[in-house]
């Protein structure tokens, strides 16, 4: 039989609340809600706005809070509980000042509280700047992120953080960052992000509000010069170099811009049309003249619909600069650029070619049993004893080129991540100028003979390559005679051609 509810004359009256457990839960609260009022405060205030910072304000701050609030009523029903099993000694918990033990005890309480309440506050700050951090971006969500990571860490953009590019100002895309921030980090912690992880098209902010605050078109006149290093796949690795110049910008100042960066300039717009997620396969593009309002449609023959309005998009930086911080370098092309290094050694016959078929061997299928495939692979193929002393370099040298351009287990590679800057492995620049998009009078899109995007200053190996040519040369395609018919990426792909 349970003992009956002591007599309100057997003590004096008091609160429930009024014990050591409640006391803390008391104190966490006030810390939590102390975090959640700078945190709110933080997040309205700063200029940055940054989706991860949500979490902490809205999902672990209000988490504290709501814990601490449940550890106070905890605290007052186990003590209500307390008193109706123990009539006899019914204050066993009770905070009482006239006692000097337990007033030395909520002393040291109290000044415990108030520096655990202002620790929250200095953490919530810290959390601030944290979660916006490159390191908490990349390294944090290393597993989930370790391609992408890679990959910025060597492009022109590694000291410019992630949260410049994929979260910047303005209300609509602080919801919708903040939205995707979360359901990231969940997506994270349960371990079901898709693998490869899906390009934000839709999520990423316009150019003008992203690359314009740092670039802006009209900055670059005249060429940009480009090189590119290449080696045959045949036995001697013959070298075969391209110098050329890219007319990113043919107009004098004050005149309006023509050459490559034309497509954003100011007084006339591009739109155009993908039929994919990916924006490899455009068969209708407009153009539109601000100052009149006229406008000309470029579609290929076997687009005769008109595109549905809500998939149009108006052409900006990203179109051709998709990959400015995560660029894939095709297996092809990290081969090369090591061996134009020397990091990989050209004495080996052929290791062109066996170096991009022991990275593309589809067995490889985890990051970590690649190693050992590539070793096998490489050993297999260099059985002379002459090349022994060369082959393990060779190896350690494939390896490494392997595992900072392809990541198995998270299925990212540049066969998933197109880029559309060029036109020899993916259509890239093709898309539109591939002379087949016409207008309704039958024009073609401009500009899709071999020199007006670039001019070649010289090619070839050796001493051609002294020789520069002021009015451009005919490319001279190492792979023999150039089929008009074919586009360069109907061969190249970015393995070994097929
Ligand atoms: C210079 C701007 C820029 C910076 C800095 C940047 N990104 Fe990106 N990121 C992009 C663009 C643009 C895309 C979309 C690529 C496309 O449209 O093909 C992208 C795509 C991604 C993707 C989707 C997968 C993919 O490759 O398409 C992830 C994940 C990502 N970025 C993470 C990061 C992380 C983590 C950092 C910091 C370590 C970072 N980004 C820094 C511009 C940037
Ligand atoms: C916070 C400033 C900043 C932002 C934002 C930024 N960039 Fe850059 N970008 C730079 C700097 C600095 C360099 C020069 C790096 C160097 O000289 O190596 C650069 C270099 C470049 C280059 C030439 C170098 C190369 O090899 O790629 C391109 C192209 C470029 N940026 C495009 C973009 C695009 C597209 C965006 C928008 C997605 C963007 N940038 C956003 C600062 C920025
Ligand atoms: C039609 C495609 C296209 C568009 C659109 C475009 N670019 Fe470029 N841009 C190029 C090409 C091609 C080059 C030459 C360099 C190369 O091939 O990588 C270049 C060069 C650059 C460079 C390097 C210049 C240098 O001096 O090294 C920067 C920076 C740059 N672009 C930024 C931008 C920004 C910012 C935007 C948007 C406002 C933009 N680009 C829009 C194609 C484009
Ligand atoms: C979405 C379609 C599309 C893509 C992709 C595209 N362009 Fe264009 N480009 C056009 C259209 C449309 C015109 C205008 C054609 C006309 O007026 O006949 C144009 C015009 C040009 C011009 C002439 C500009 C002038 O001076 O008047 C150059 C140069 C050019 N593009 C280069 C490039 C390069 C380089 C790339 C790839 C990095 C590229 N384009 C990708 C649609 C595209
Ligand atoms: C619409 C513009 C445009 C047209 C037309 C064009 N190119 Fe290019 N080309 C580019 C751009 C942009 C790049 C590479 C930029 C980069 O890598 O950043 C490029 C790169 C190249 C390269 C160097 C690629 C490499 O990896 O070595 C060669 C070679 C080349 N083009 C040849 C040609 C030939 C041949 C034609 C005519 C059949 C042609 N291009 C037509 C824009 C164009
Ligand atoms: C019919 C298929 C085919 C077409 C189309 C083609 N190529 Fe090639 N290409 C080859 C072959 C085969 C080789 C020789 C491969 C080797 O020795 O590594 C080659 C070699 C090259 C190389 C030097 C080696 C390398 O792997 O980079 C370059 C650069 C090149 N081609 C650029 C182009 C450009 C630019 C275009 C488009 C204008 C083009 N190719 C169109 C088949 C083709």
């Amino acid at each position: 039989m349970p003992d009956p509810i002591p007599t309100p004359a057997a003590f004096k009256p008091r609160s429930h609340f009024n014990n050591w457990i409640s006391a803390i839960g008391g104190v966490v609260a006030a810390g939590a809600l102390f975090s959640f009022a700078l945190l709110v405060w933080m997040d309205f205030t700063q200029g940055d706005k940054n989706p991860y910072l949500g979490i902490f304000t809205y999902i672990v701050a209000p988490g504290f809070l709501i814990g601490g609030l449940a550890l106070a009523f905890f605290g007052a029903w186990a003590q209500r509980r307390w008193m109706i099993t123990h009539a006899a000694m019914p204050d066993k918990w009770r905070l009482d000042l006239s006692n000097p033990a337990q007033r030395r005890a909520m002393f040291l309480f109290v000044l415990g509280a108030m520096g655990f309440i202002m620790l929250s506050a200095f953490g919530s700050y810290q959390t601030y700047h944290y979660s916006e951090s490159v390191q908490f971006c990349g390294e944090v969500c290393h597993q989930a992120m370790n391609p992408e990571f890679v990959t910025y860490r060597r492009g022109a953009h590694a000291r410019v953080d992630c949260v410049d590019c994929h979260i910047g100002a303005g209300a609509e895309w602080f919801v919708r960052a903040k939205i995707n921030g979360t359901h990231q980090l969940i997506a994270y912690t349960l371990d079901n992000y898709s693998r490869p992880i899906a390009t934000p098209l839709r999520n990423l902010r316009p150019a003008q509000d992203i690359c314009e605050k740092c670039h802006w078109p009209e900055k670059f006149h005249g060429n940009v010069e480009m090189n590119y290093e290449h080696f045959l796949s045949d036995k001697k690795n013959t070298p075969y170099a391209v110098r050329m110049l890219m007319h990113v910008n043919k107009s004098a100042p004050g005149s309006p811009p023509g050459g490559i960066h034309w497509h954003v300039n100011e007084t006339e717009k591009v739109e155009y049309y993908a039929t994919d997620d990916k924006r490899q396969n455009i068969p209708w593009t407009r153009v539109t003249n601000l100052k009149d309002g006229t406008s000309r449609v470029f579609r290929t023959p076997e687009f005769t619909g008109e595109p549905p309005a809500d998939r149009i998009r108006v052409m900006d930086c990203m179109d051709c600069h998709n990959r400015p911080a995560h660029a894939f370098p095709t297996a092809n092309e990290a081969v090369e650029k090591a061996m134009a290094e020397g990091t990989l050694s050209r004495n080996l016959p052929n290791i062109k070619r066996v170096a991009v078929q022991a990275m593309t061997q589809t067995e490889i299928t985890t990051d970590a049993g690649a190693a050992q495939k590539i070793a096998d692979y490489l050993r297999a193929k260099y059985t002379d004893k002459a090349l022994a002393a060369e082959l393990p370099g060779a190896i350690a040298a494939v390896q490494g080129i392997f595992t900072t351009s392809i990541f198995p287990e998270r299925k990212a590679d540049w066969r998933v991540y197109p880029n559309n800057i060029g036109h020899k492995d993916w259509p890239g620049c093709i898309r539109c100028h591939d002379s087949k998009h016409k207008s309704a009078a039958g024009q073609v899109v401009s500009s899709s003979d071999c020199n007006s995007c670039h001019t070649i200053l010289a090619q070839g190996q050796g001493t051609e390559l002294m020789q520069l040519s002021g009015a451009g040369l005919e490319f001279k395609h190492p792979g023999g005679e150039l089929d008009p018919e074919l586009t360069c990426a109907d061969c190249h792909n970015g393995g070994l051609q097929k």
